[in-house]
């Protein structure tokens, strides 16, 4: 499969850190630092950031996203957000079933599939995040465990909606651990979901969607990552959040 079809995506996930005034700060510290970049640049933020996010943002190459949505469009859901909230403030971009969704609030692969229905539905672009557990690849189960969340999460999903969904292949073990999966590991499993991907929607959409790899990928390891053959952009935690480091990852995917 010709991976120049696919222009890398790199995106911080900023999880639960920055407040307005420090978002404010890392964004303007960012711009000229990735300005130019051959790739897509997205920043992941706290909903509370977001605004100004996007102010910071305004006229550069960098995309604004949120870390999650609801799956109802209004309703009595205490302290959640809707993806239409999401967009009629301009928002671009959401991360769906990150795994820190799954282990701390009890997301599920069907929850996971209701909140990107409701993204799609309301023109978000989704990243969407699967991965296995440290025992599910001890039991050697990383590419049932991954293909099944995919498959869940996509189950509704038509190929015309597919150009706007991201994969973001992380594996939990990986992910702020500084654990980071071998190039051969990651773009295994990137492999895999391109071939489910073929499997359920044909080769043109497997060809063409945007498989990330997440999980401690830094300014030192990302060159290695980006090169391998499924490995189209990445998620980023830790690293997103200096902007130097990012910029190296950003830089590494526009070589
Ligand atoms: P990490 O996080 O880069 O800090 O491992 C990645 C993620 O959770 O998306």
């Amino acid at each position: 499969m010709n991976k120049t079809l696919r222009r890398p995506v790199i995106a911080g996930n900023w999880k639960m850190n920055k407040t307005p005034a420090q978002t404010k700060a890392l964004i303007e510290e960012l711009k000229p630092l990735v300005e130019g970049a051959d790739c897509e640049v997205v920043l992941c933020v706290p909903y509370i950031d977001l605004q100004a996010a996007l102010d910071a943002a305004q006229g550069s190459n960098i995309k604004i996203g949120a870390e999650n949505c609801h799956w109802a469009e209004s309703g009595a859901f205490t302290g959640e957000v809707s993806a239409l909230m999401l967009k009629d403030m301009g928002v671009p971009y959401v991360i769906i079933g990150h795994s820190e969704r799954r282990q701390y609030f009890g997301e599920t692969d069907i929850s996971v599939r209701e909140r990107t229905r409701a993204a799609l539905d309301a023109g978000l672009k989704v990243i969407l995040c699967v991965g296995e557990l440290k025992e599910e690849r001890l039991d050697d189960i990383t590419a049932e465990v991954v293909r099944m969340q995919t498959k869940l999460a996509l189950k509704d999903v038509t190929e015309a909606e597919l150009e706007n969904i991201i994969i973001a292949y992380e594996p939990v073990w990986a992910i702020g651990t500084g654990l980071t999966a071998t190039p051969q590991q990651a773009n295994e499993v990137n492999a895999l979901i391109r071939s489910l991907i073929e499997e359920l929607y044909g080769k043109n959409a497997a060809e063409k969607i945007v498989i990330q790899y997440g999980g401690s990928m830094n300014e030192v390891n990302a060159q290695e990552l980006l090169a391998c053959p499924d490995i189209d952009g990445g998620l980023i935690g830790g690293a997103s959040l200096v902007a130097e480091k990012f910029a190296a990852v950003v830089a590494a995917a526009s070589q």
